[in-house]
């Protein structure tokens, strides 16, 4: 069985009943509804190790090299602020000292965009060629990259290509090829794979890592029994070496993070390492998953529609909703106790992991039966429309650095037309931007955010 150094010296810590003369103010006591967990929020004293200790001695490092087992990377790095803390430190690795410019598909988590404000990145986007019906999903082949490519002079390359593969609608790309086109280019393939951590214990192995990705973050606390903020940046064993350095990595992370990283995650991290590495839990994810598949025929059956394709992780259950609203689908789930990750116009999604039970699946099914009979006497939906949901190309003024630092001011978004945008605008979930910093707000645009009922806007003064 795998060990927990973390878990093991804070268990030990709590027992001994110190006099806490430390970080946090909470003592590991009070207040009493606190008082269950709060003996294992501690700070680095003697024997905690530091998380951004560069060496390779230490509870946090034994257990770093825990997961990295696990994940067969080169290198697998805590992070307590998810993936969000990854996905710039990864930037960062891939820009230093070479060109700040990345080629990215288009659909990204605005953490990329703040890092690329912060670390002033500029980027080549990546648009969908036609609408999926979300802003979710892009479809990018691996010949779309390689045209992409070949449209560079060799010194105008980018240092790193980027892609968001699961979605938020657990559409997944072709990592393989992408990464193979990436390697014949000799440019690093970095994979915002947040939803994705499961993917490595499937039985075919499609984690990033496994397909060729050099870098990749996890969210640990989305799919795997996690607290909420752990993932892991996984460096890959087959990339540059200089991505492959502990001090580089660590030194790049604590640029961004908090000095005072969470034991609590640290050693829900840790703890999640022993379930990984056992058997059982490998057995309850296949279970879960064939589980899904049943689930998702039940549901067909029941006249809802699901996506259920084979390039789709097989853990997320998108509802796609045609009579009934997506939001209006989410409220009526919740009237039955059910609550999912994220709705839209056209879809409901559901994050299931091994942790649901039948209890659970049974729940949702009564549920949409009901539903069901009551849709039968709804005649139209009351907000769908035939418009296509996609992000178009538009003008950019300014780079994505220089318009968030702007002095900006709030509009009206009738009035946005032809103004530069400063923050940019997303509605969370999904936070993917459908407008950048930077970008001339254009008429399609304008109805775009209007459709997602965006009605004012931060542009440049
Ligand atoms: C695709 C994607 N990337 C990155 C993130 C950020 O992850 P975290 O919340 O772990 O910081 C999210 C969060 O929802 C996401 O959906």
């Amino acid at each position: 069985m795998m060990k927990t150094p973390i878990y093991d010296f804070l268990t030990e810590y709590k027992n001994k009943n110190t006099a806490r003369f430390h970080m946090p103010g909470h003592k590991g006591r009070g207040p009493d509804e606190l008082r269950s967990i709060s003996p294992f929020d501690i700070t680095e004293i003697t024997g905690a190790d530091f998380l951004f200790n560069t060496s390779n001695e230490g509870i946090i490092s034994e257990s770093e090299n825990n997961a990295s087992k696990l994940f067969d990377s080169a290198l697998t790095a805590y992070s307590t602020e998810g993936s969000t803390l990854a996905i710039k430190t990864m930037l960062f690795l891939a820009v230093k000292g070479k060109r700040r410019k990345i080629l990215a598909a288009r659909n990204v988590h605005k953490a990329f965009i703040n890092a690329c404000a912060l670390i002033d990145i500029d980027v080549d986007w990546l648009f969908p060629k036609k609408s999926l019906n979300s802003i979710c999903t892009i479809e990018l082949s691996a010949s779309d990259l390689e045209n992409a490519l070949s449209g560079y002079n060799k010194c105008d390359l980018p240092s790193a290509v980027y892609i968001t593969t699961p979605d938020y609608l657990g559409n997944m790309l072709d990592v393989k090829s992408i990464s193979d086109v990436c390697k014949r280019y000799d440019i690093p393939l970095l994979v915002d794979n947040a939803h994705g951590a499961y993917l490595n214990f499937l039985s075919n192995n499609i984690h990033p890592l496994n397909l060729g990705a050099d870098m990749c973050c996890d969210s640990a606390h989305k799919t795997l029994p996690c607290l909420t903020g752990g993932a892991y940046l996984h460096i890959s064993k087959n990339t540059k070496e200089e991505f492959k350095s502990k001090t580089n990595v660590k030194e790049a992370m604590q640029i961004f993070a908090t000095t005072s990283p969470s034991y609590l995650i640290l050693e829900s991290l840790d703890l999640c390492n022993r379930i990984l590495s056992d058997k059982e839990f490998i057995n309850k994810l296949d279970k879960t998953c064939k589980r899904v598949k049943k689930l998702k025929a039940e549901i067909k059956s029941i006249g809802f529609d699901v996506i259920d394709n084979p390039d789709t992780e097989p853990l997320k259950l998108v509802l796609l909703t045609n009579k009934i609203n997506g939001k209006e689908l989410l409220y009526l789930l919740e009237k039955h106790n059910i609550y999912c990750e994220y709705a839209d116009i056209s879809a409901v999604v559901l994050m299931i992991s091994p942790e649901n039970n039948e209890n659970d699946f049974i729940s949702l099914l009564s549920a949409l039966k009901e539903i069901k009979k009551l849709s039968a006497n709804i005649t139209a939906c009351s907000c769908k429309s035939d418009e296509d949901v996609f992000i178009l190309p538009t003008q950019r003024k300014m780079s994505i650095r220089d318009a968030l630092f702007s002095k900006a001011e709030t509009i009206p978004i009738e009035k946005a037309l032809g103004r530069i945008c400063s923050s940019p605008v997303s509605i969370c979930p999904p936070c993917i931007p459908l407008v950048i910093s930077g970008e001339v707000f254009d008429l399609s645009t304008i109805n775009l955010l209007k459709r997602y009922s965006i009605f004012y806007v931060n542009v440049v003064q």
